[in-house]
């Protein structure tokens, strides 16, 4: 059976420098994404920048600048934050680029031919901030300013003559969708609202815009530009080729599998995505998984409220795989979560530098001293010794299940827990003791540890990939190595070599006080 993965994270606005929230969706999808490469899925893992629309235009324009030059510099950020990140994204797409113009074309022209598509008068709320429309219902007034309940951004009032697409004949279609595909909308809360919002009836969606001009044209008339959202929606195709339904990617990773998003754009990926491509005659994608908001100090981060958290900052004090495991381990995925920099300093110390960097450390530093620098051959193992290996081996088939279900906090907890377990079995079996009367006992013992640090190290990989690298690379595994199959394996361990040398992993963070 093909083993492919496509994995896509949304496409951010460069409307601005990028912010934790933009960081939080891309580490998900790339833990996703390395997991799924070390059971030996050929993975595709998109990102990119959504470049058109009112919202880029204005931003532009209060610049001085060409929306196109705008985006080139701001785009810029968001591929270099790809890199400080670590991301293993295999494409990065921006919606200005001629083949993602190419997709969008196609999709239109295919809503025409379906019949799906009809030209009209819009009036009604629209927000520039979410590019979103909203009903009269979804408007409330705050200091004599109309905001939508929704966002809380604020909305405007426009009339202009717009295409619209038949949102309205796709209910039942959507809600038979969702009742045969009991995943394809998760967390279950998520789909819970969804399905209610579906319920009360859908409105015929506004998908052009006149009233300016920095988008893809309407292929059959020039004055209206297409509608961001459906243009951006379209880049999880741009990327694989499409319009070219006969090209190699496109039939690899069509229908995507995982649509990682942020609870704020559920509505566009769980309602109108599936609508248009079931117009457009096109599978619709295995999952969309709306995640919660990164809350700093309590509040949805802002410009206004001046709490917008800055990721580069965050690494270049504590570093990228410090700043990845206190996001997936602290905050609950599905769920909102306030981080603080407390919190961040108490999980590198204790998770990181007091669990799993000491116990490598200490490992490490003593086979050194006692064993020539070379892991111990297997010897006279004890039961002890192997249930400790066989309780991490006999858990994987749990563990990739949490991941297919995306339930990283259950992962990391159980994994987490592996490296707490080590500690303890080290203390207690004493290596050191053995060291001068039963050396067999003393390397059966070095054997195991380093056996668990490697399968541990393995199954943290995709969550801390430097740290976790350095200490396989320590014992000789190479990056291509890195794979669930060889956690399995019995006699993987390299005893002829020196181990190479591990530098501190993670720094303990001193209180200020
Ligand atoms: N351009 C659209 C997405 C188009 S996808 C076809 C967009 N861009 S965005 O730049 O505003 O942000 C997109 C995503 O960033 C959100 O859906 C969410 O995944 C993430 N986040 C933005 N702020 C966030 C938080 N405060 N917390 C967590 N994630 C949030 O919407």
């Amino acid at each position: 059976m093909a083993k492919n993965f496509y994995i896509t994270t949304p496409i951010y606005y460069p409307s601005g420098k990028p912010h934790m929230g933009h960081a939080y969706s891309s580490i998900i999808a790339d833990i996703f994404a390395r997991f799924k490469r070390m059971e030996g899925y050929n993975v595709m893992f998109l990102t990119g920048t959504d470049e058109h629309g009112q919202k880029i235009q204005k931003e532009a324009e209060k610049n001085n600048k060409d929306p196109k030059l705008f985006c080139d510099e701001l785009s810029e950020t968001f591929r270099s934050l790809t890199k400080i990140l670590k991301l293993t994204n295999n494409d990065f797409i921006r919606t200005t680029e001629t083949r993602h113009n190419k997709s969008v074309k196609e999709i239109w022209k295919r809503l025409v031919k379906s019949g799906d598509i009809y030209l009209d008068k819009y009036s009604g709320w629209y927000s520039v901030s979410d590019e979103a429309y909203y009903d009269d219902d979804e408007i409330e007034e705050k200091e004599g300013k109309k905001i939508s309940k929704i966002s809380g951004s604020l909305v405007e009032w426009v009339e202009e003559e717009s295409y619209f697409f038949k949102l309205s004949a796709f209910q039942k279609k959507l809600l038979d969708h969702y009742n045969k595909n009991q995943e394809f909308i998760l967390p279950k809360s998520r789909r819970n609202e969804v399905i209610k919002f579906v319920e009360k009836g859908l409105k015929d969606l506004s998908i052009s815009r006149t009233s300016f001009s920095w988008g893809i044209t309407v292929p059959e008339n020039k004055k209206h530009v297409i509608y961001v959202w459906l243009d951006a929606l379209t880049n999880y195709l741009s990327a694989i080729n499409f319009p070219n339904i006969d090209d190699e990617k496109y039939k690899l990773f069509w229908p995507a599998d995982i649509h990682i998003i942020g609870k704020d754009i559920l509505r566009f990926h769980a309602i109108y995505w599936p609508a248009f491509l079931l117009a457009a005659n096109l599978p619709l994608p295995k999952k969309v998984f709306g995640h919660g908001w990164i809350l700093s100090d309590d509040k949805k981060m802002s410009k206004s409220l001046g709490n917008i958290l800055d990721p580069i900052e965050i690494i270049r004090d504590y570093g990228i795989d410090q700043l990845r495991y206190y996001l997936i381990k602290e905050v609950s995925l599905g769920n909102d979560g306030s981080i603080s920099m407390e919190n961040l300093k108490n999980c590198i110390n204790n998770d990181l530098a007091n669990n799993y960097g000491n116990l490598c450390q200490r490992v490490f530093a003593f086979i050194k001293k006692n064993c020539d620098n070379k892991i111990p051959k297997k010897v006279d193992l004890k039961e002890s010794d192997i249930l400790l290996i066989q309780n991490l081996k006999n858990s994987i088939p749990k563990l990739i299940g949490f991941i297919n279900k995306q339930n990283l906090n259950e992962y990391i907890r159980i994994v987490v827990n592996f490296s707490f377990e080590a500690n303890k079995y080290f203390n207690d079996s004493e290596p050191w003791a053995f060291k001068n009367k039963d050396r067999n006992r003393m390397n059966a013992i070095l054997h195991t540890i380093v056996e668990h640090i490697k399968n541990i190290s393995i199954l943290l990989y995709p969550i801390i990939p430097i740290s976790t690298k350095k200490v396989l690379n320590t014992i000789h595994i190479s990056d291509k190595d890195i794979l669930i199959e060889n956690i399995k394996k019995d006699n993987f361990l390299n005893c002829k070599t020196e181990l190479k040398s591990l530098d501190i992993l993670f720094k303990k963070i001193e209180n200020d006080n």
